[in-house]
């Protein structure tokens, strides 16, 4: 079974060879005559289910889109209105889908859940985001910026903000890619702790630098995302915006940063908050690219799940 549950769940090797083959498949796909974009239909008579917990607008449209451009069909369903919502357990619900399905992919709070099912069921699961990470998200900019710059091996990659989700499938990204990391922040909001062990374990080079002017030095890529998270409180929102207003991305910080360094943010953004509209609208930035790789590297994920 070859689920897709988290950046450092999969080999580098086949990580590598996914990113590469959404290149091919986005390439393939803008060259290719009207009426011609999706003759080869990988996931013919196949039927992916896509389990939304949380509210999602990239996640949700990109994998359906993506399921229709390859010939198979998606059905969305809502967490709350299954019965996994109503009691039934994680294990009978993953068996009862595997009889029905071809592929599932689920966006769920707790780590755990998106583990039940991926041991219950008989069919590939991928982690369309948890509270811990969200693998979908750190590919599809790996290959936008790779796009852009080339490799990002070698590349120094600063994350400014909360030590949330996304930077934690950073975190696990920097070492089977190969890139710098820094994580600027309050020490309130860092990065949860096991995830960085485990990737200075195995080599990683990431390190905390509380100045953001520091940690901007020599950025090859800066990336920020909301400072409240779907799963926060929303109490902590005026916490959060006192903590973190020293590392809103704006052009003074950019400055620091080389000047091709890209821009980054997964969106949804609240704009004039954790990143300017001067820089999410300026020429470094590639934050609608990265919407669109989600598209094309969920693709690939799919295809690599399903080994089609
Ligand atoms: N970046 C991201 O996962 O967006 P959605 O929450 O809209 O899916």
């Amino acid at each position: 079974m070859t689920h897709f549950l988290d950046i450092n769940k999969t080999q580098p090797e086949a990580l590598r060879s996914i990113i590469d083959h959404a290149i091919e498949i986005k390439n393939a796909r803008a060259n290719a005559p009207l009426g011609q974009k999706d003759a080869d239909a990988p996931l013919a008579d196949r039927v992916v289910a896509l389990i939304f917990d949380k509210p999602s607008t990239r996640t949700r449209v990109s994998f359906d889109v993506g399921v229709r451009q390859m010939g198979g069909q998606p059905i969305v369903l809502s967490g709350k209105d299954m019965q996994l919502g109503h009691g039934e357990t994680i294990s009978d619900t993953a068996k009862v889908m595997s009889r029905y399905v071809d592929l599932i992919m689920i966006r769920t709070f707790e780590d755990a859940t998106l583990l039940e099912m991926a041991e219950s069921a008989t069919v590939p699961i991928i982690n369309g985001l948890t509270n811990r990470t969200h693998p979908c998200q750190i590919m599809a900019d790996i290959m936008t910026f790779e796009e852009h710059r080339g490799s990002i091996k070698g590349k120094k990659v600063v994350w400014s903000g909360a030590g949330n989700n996304v930077f934690s499938s950073f975190v696990q990204a920097a070492g089977q890619f190969g890139f710098d990391l820094t994580f600027t922040g309050p020490e309130p909001l860092d990065p949860e702790r096991g995830f960085l062990e485990e990737a200075l374990r195995k080599g990683s080079n990431i390190i905390i630098e509380r100045d953001p002017h520091l940690a901007f030095k020599g950025a090859d890529l800066v990336v920020t995302d909301t400072w409240v998270s779907m799963h926060d409180p929303k109490t902590a929102r005026k916490r959060r915006h006192n903590q973190l207003r020293a590392y809103q991305v704006n052009t003074e910080l950019m400055s620091n940063a080389k000047p091709e360094a890209l821009f980054m943010h997964c969106l949804p953004a609240h704009r004039d908050h954790e990143a300017t509209s001067e820089v999410m609208d300026s020429p470094n930035s590639v934050i609608f690219d990265e919407a669109e790789n989600r598209l094309h590297v969920q693709k690939a994920i799919m295809r690599h799940c399903l080994g089609v």
